[in-house]
Parts: C-alpha cells; structure tokens; sequence
C-alpha cells in the first residue's frame, strides 16, 4: 500500500477509540493516513492520538487556516486514493444518504472523486430503524461501500447488529479492496490444511499444516475477485467469509469434494498437505494397549492433483511442494510429471506452522523468487504471477 492515500474519517461514537488502533494499522501497511475528525468525535478521543499514529496533521475544521487557499475540503479530498469512514455514526450516515455538506468530513465526502467507505457503528436498534435502513439503501445505490457492521455485544450492553468491525478486519477489508481485480469473473478451487487418516475411533494419521498457506491463498484469491472454493482439511482457522467452504477430513473426501466442485473451475491450487497413506483397515472402536508390535497397513492415497491436472481439459493446475532438501530439483520434477504449468516450491524446514516463508514459484519460463514475507503478502504474489500465467494460456 506503499504511497496509497487514504482520508480515515472518524464520526461520534463510542467506537471512535478503535479508530486510532485502525490509523495505527493503515500506516504500518504503508498508508499516507490522513485523518479528519468530526466534532463529536473529539468528545470521545483527542487529535492529538490520531496526529501522533499517523505522523500527519489532523483536520477538524471547514475553515482550517493550515490549508493555502481556505478550500480544505477540495485539497484534502483531492490527494486521497480513497476515503474511509470509521465509526461512521447513525447520523453521518443520515449526512451522506442526503449529500448535506455542514461540516469537514461531510463536504469532503460530497466533494470527493474517490471511492469512498463506511463502517458503520451503532447501536442495534438506531441500526435496525427504518430510517437508518432507507439510508443503507440509498448509499449502496450512491456506490458507498459499507464494511460491516458486525453483530455482537455493544457499548450499550445489548447484543445485535450495528457494532463495527474490529480494527483488524477494517484493515483487512482496506487491504482486500485495494488489490486489483486481476481474477474477476473466474472460478478458483483451492485446497488447504492437512488431512486426518483414522486410525481407530480416536486416533488417526495427520502432518504439520498448519492451513494457513491455503487459507491465504484462498483470501488472496478472493480479494482478486475470483469466486473461490476453499476444500479444507481439519485446521482452526477462519475462511474469508466470501469463499465457500467444503470441510473435509481425510484425503479421499478431499478428493470427492474436489472433484464435486472443480468441473467449471478456470484454476484449481492445491496447497493442501495430503496424507500420501490412509490405514486399510481402520478400528471402529478405540483400540487397546498390549505388549504386542501393533501393525499399520497403508496404502496410497489417489494424488488429487495429478488426478485432476491428467483430465483432458483441466482447469489451470498450481502444485505446492514442500521439500526439505534439494528443492528447486524435486520441485521441478514434480512439476513436470504432473504437467503442471507452476509449482511453488517452499523449504518444509522453515515453512511449517511459520507466518513467514520464502517461495520459488517454477514454471515454463524458469524460477522466480519470492523474497521471505507473510503468508498473505507471498498468496497475493502467487494470485498475481498465477493471473499473468493464465492470461497468457487463455488469452
Ligand atoms: O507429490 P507431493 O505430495 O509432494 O505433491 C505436492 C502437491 O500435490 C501439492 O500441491 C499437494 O496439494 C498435491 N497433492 C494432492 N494429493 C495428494 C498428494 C499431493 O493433491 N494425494
């Protein structure tokens, strides 16, 4: 987000706190923050947290003598890539709904050639009121983009809708919005996390994936614009709420489930760690200690990906391989005998369980690089270099 500008209005509620751990995660993305407040908000946070988050001046005031020639709400309006209101109160969303300009943030918004968004914060009955509601109407017709709002326990101690979103999802959200739409129109299956092998009626056989590469894929993928299938095996994370999600558990049920969704897709990423053995005969009841040797019979579980990358028309097949050795060697061979067009080749050693990897993603045109960073930084990375590389196959 690098030189993105963006306006953080912050309106009166009580949600107003949140907004400077919001401007504090905007500028650690890289944003130009600039954040102006309304009148009310000052009675529940100062001006001076927001200036010492951002690094930038602060602006309350229509008539702000800081600004050249009087016309701040054109200069300020002028410079943002995007403006973002939050909390953005019942009643700012009343101002906006009827383009009313009797303050700073408001003339801004109306004066804007910027997209602008909204998360709104209130209580659940201010947010349920016909009013508010035909004021929600209006502004998506007007093109707002409303993040949220969240439903849950609110400042007033009832429970409901109308709460905002926590600051990280704001962020998430912004981030989210900003990426190019490079795979809009297109169906993307992904699969991620481990698979669970029984072995009886409380055991079973699993790895170390931890699903977050995937899952990261998945969001990155989203956020793209694509219209995502997340087939998961057991993890604890959350999926982006726009996917859809097909919990599985064990490898043959990945595959079906693959198989059940992956006929229309245009790209199918496998980045799940899929047991290579399932036990032949699992025990239905928990089985019991003895002193004796106890043997396991595995055999092969069916290779998802090869499966579905030997169809006759496939979709624009992407492996992972993890290697602990040897890895852009055994990357690329695994490339080649499942025909893959990429593969993305990542150290298991380091990459396991770890928010931070290095990938080398292998394709006809040889390796390229991606230098260490999140797991959601190298997925949007991977969606790019995976988005080029289709264009260029379907042009
Ligand atoms: O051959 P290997 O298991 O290392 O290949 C890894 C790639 O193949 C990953 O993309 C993984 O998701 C996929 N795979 C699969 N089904 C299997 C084994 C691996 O889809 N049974």
């Amino acid at each position: 987000m690098q030189g993105k500008r963006i306006l953080l209005g912050v309106t009166g509620g009580v949600a107003a706190y949140k907004a400077a751990e919001l401007a504090r995660l905007l500028t650690k993305d890289g944003f130009e923050v600039r954040v102006v407040m309304t009148e009310a908000a000052r009675h529940f946070i100062g001006p001076a947290t927001f200036q010492a988050l951002t690094g930038q001046p602060v602006f309350t005031d229509l008539w702000d003598a800081r600004v050249d020639n009087g016309m701040a709400h054109i200069d300020l309006s002028r410079n943002a890539d995007a403006i973002l209101v939050a909390p953005a109160s019942a009643d700012f969303l009343a101002k906006l709904a009827q383009g009313r300009a009797d303050d700073l943030l408001s003339t801004l918004c109306l004066a804007r050639d910027c997209p602008l968004l909204a998360a709104p914060a209130m209580n659940r009955q201010m947010w349920e009121a016909p009013a508010t509601q035909r004021n929600v109407r209006q502004l998506l017709e007007d093109d707002v983009e409303l993040l949220g709002p969240d439903h849950g326990e609110q400042a007033c101690g009832e429970v409901g809708p109308g709460r905002m979103l926590e600051p990280e999802d704001l962020q998430a959200a912004v981030a989210a919005w900003f990426q190019p739409k490079r795979l809009k129109g297109l169906k993307v299956v992904i699969t991620a996390g481990p698979t669970f092998e029984t072995i009886d009626a409380v055991r079973g056989i699993t790895n170390l994936s931890s699903g977050k590469m995937g899952y990261a894929v998945a969001r990155a993928a989203v956020e793209a614009g694509a219209e995502v299938t997340l087939v998961s095996g057991p993890t604890s994370l959350t999926p982006p709420r726009e996917a859809r999600t097909i919990p599985v558990i064990s490898s043959k049920e990945m595959l079906g489930a693959v198989e059940s969704v992956v006929r229309n897709a245009h790209i199918f990423i496998a980045v799940a760690a899929v047991a290579d053995y399932y036990v032949l005969n699992p025990s239905e009841q928990k089985i019991k200690k003895d002193a004796h040797i106890l043997t396991l019979e595995l055999a092969p579980n069916p290779d998802i990906l090869a499966n579905i990358s030997s169809r006759a028309e496939p979709p624009f097949c992407v492996g992972f391989a993890a290697e602990s050795e040897n890895i852009e060697e055994y990357a690329e061979l695994k490339r080649r005998r499942k025909h893959l067009p990429l593969i993305v080749a990542n150290d298991v050693k380091q990459a396991v369980g770890r928010d931070e990897v290095q990938l080398i993603l292998l394709d006809d045109a040889g390796r390229h690089v991606l230098d260490k960073a999140d797991k959601l930084t190298q997925a949007r990375r991977l969606i790019a270099h995976v988005a080029r590389l289709y264009n260029e196959s379907y042009p």
